[in-house]
């Protein structure tokens, strides 16, 4: 069939989607690239917030009433939304043909065949694997590709739907995982990703070393020994990973960080809320100061360190003064960027349970004041690289405009340059910065 997945949520749905793009190809389906050409329509979704289960119903319920017009075409989904909702999907929005959660999309081709005789509508949000080889495809040509290293989450911050939707704590063995990418090395990808709810918890619930395994630089935890291993592989020249937590910033990994060269300068380390109270209401098993001292050991280990967070606002019994203390200890992190959030209840866990007492007007409003806040910031540490000659790895061709290319510094963040002529994806190109805003860094090719 040909087919074309929607994707919805975080870099996990993101790497999903590839996988099943792959395994759905390597069964002889054909991937359009858009959804009017496809008889089959897979939408990945995400349950993080309201707003992301509305915009994914409103996309079903667009897709199924277009099936008037072609009755043959297959529309399921996929994903945290999936799981979460499992048959209760397929009746929310009648005509769906599968609703397949997070642990079983390996088992879609035949989820596929099924319906296609007739069997559907189908459910399936078993909590058990599906065969997680089957999932190790990623798509040609890329010159970064993600990686998964853990999957789930066991932290139950209170807000938080991930640990429902994406079960228990797994971590990869770490054999599975360098050879992954040492194929995608092979296929000239030159940065990798890892990626874990949480992922410096990687190797905690499972065993993911083998007893004999020696590391050169004599570490002994299980992430920091992976970024060494995977530092080794040819052709590869930046690794990065996330997410992070600040019980995570070990010594070691500030080490690892550190003595690896490949291993970018740039850290995604949430911190939800600058007060204590609220986050310790949040369950997020630090204070400000474990979230300080954290970020300032990696930031001494490691000298011009991009620290990027994500932030709640309005979250249950947020007052004016805990806002203020986000704000205070905002300005006193200096973050490179920072994803703002209004607080959205969901089903099942405890904050839900908690009176939501931040109005929508207020929560818009901190939510612009952080923006605001973050904007100024950004472009102050931008400023200071005007002048400067920074390494991009090219992606490719800027959307915006096509005689530009785009691509990234090892500290994430987008540079927009001109377009020399002998130049292509995945290569690393010296750059100039010219002009630079909040998000954005623009330059030119340095001799
Ligand atoms: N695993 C990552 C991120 C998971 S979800 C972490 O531990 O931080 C991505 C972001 O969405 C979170 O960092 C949080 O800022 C936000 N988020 C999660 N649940 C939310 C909710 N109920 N309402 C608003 N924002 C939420
Ligand atoms: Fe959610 Fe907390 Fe797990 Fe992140 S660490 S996915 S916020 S429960
Ligand atoms: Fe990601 Fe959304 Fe699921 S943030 S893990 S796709 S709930």
């Amino acid at each position: 069939m040909k087919f074309f997945i929607k994707t919805y949520g975080c870099q996990m749905n993101v790497r999903d989607t590839e996988a099943v793009r792959s395994l759905l190809q390597r069964h002889g389906h054909v991937a359009v690239a858009s959804e009017d050409e496809a008889d089959l329509v897979v939408v990945n979704t995400c349950s993080v917030r309201g707003k992301a289960e509305d915009k994914a119903l409103g996309k079903l319920s667009l897709l199924v009433a277009g099936r008037r017009e072609r009755p043959a075409r297959i529309v399921g989904v996929i994903g945290c939304m999936a799981q979460r909702m499992g048959a209760g999907l397929l009746k929310r929005v009648p005509g769906l043909d599968f609703a397949v959660g997070t642990h079983r999309i390996a088992s879609l081709p035949s989820v596929i065949n099924l319906v296609r005789e007739g069997r559907g509508p189908y459910a399936d949000v078993a909590e058990e694997d599906a065969d997680l080889d089957l999932l190790q495809g990623h798509a040609d040509g890329a010159a970064s590709a993600f990686v998964n290293i853990l999957l789930g989450c066991d932290r139950f911050c209170a807000y938080c739907v991930v640990p429902h939707v994406r079960g228990r704590e797994r971590s990869r063995p770490a054999a599975d995982i360098l050879a992954e990418i040492r194929a995608l090395a092979a296929r000239g990808v030159r940065e990798v990703t890892l990626l874990g709810q949480s992922v410096m918890s990687y190797g905690r619930a499972n065993a993911v070393w083998p007893d004999t395994h020696v590391s050169p630089m004599g570490l002994r935890e299980p992430l920091p020994r992976l970024l060494e291993a995977a530092s080794a592989i040819e052709g590869l020249a930046r690794i990065r990973f996330t997410t992070g937590h600040p019980s995570g910033c070990t010594e070691e990994l500030a080490r690892a960080m550190a003595g690896l060269p490949a291993v970018c300068e740039h850290l995604h380390l949430p911190l939800q809320s600058g007060s204590d109270r609220i986050l310790q209401r949040m369950r997020r098993g630090y204070s400000t100061d474990g979230y300080r001292h954290a970020a300032g050991r990696l930031r001494k280990a490691v000298p011009g360190l991009a620290l990027t967070t994500d932030l709640i606002v309005g979250f249950p019994g947020e007052t004016p003064e805990d806002f203020e203390a986000t704000r205070q200890f905002c300005g006193e992190m200096e973050f490179d960027n920072a994803f703002i959030f209004k607080y959205s209840p969901r089903p099942n866990t405890p904050a839900a349970e908690w009176d939501d007492t931040v109005t929508a007007e207020e929560k818009l409003r901190r939510n612009k004041v952080l923006l605001a806040d973050q904007d100024r910031q950004s472009l102050t540490l931008h400023a200071g690289l005007v002048g400067r000659v920074v390494e991009v790895l090219v992606e490719g061709v800027s959307l915006r405009n096509p005689h530009r290319w785009s691509g990234r510094t090892r500290t994430n963040k987008i540079v927009i340059f001109e377009r020399a002529a002998a130049m292509n994806a995945g290569m690393l190109a010296r750059v100039r910065i010219e002009r630079v805003m909040a998000q954005t860094l623009y330059g030119t090719v340095a001799a």
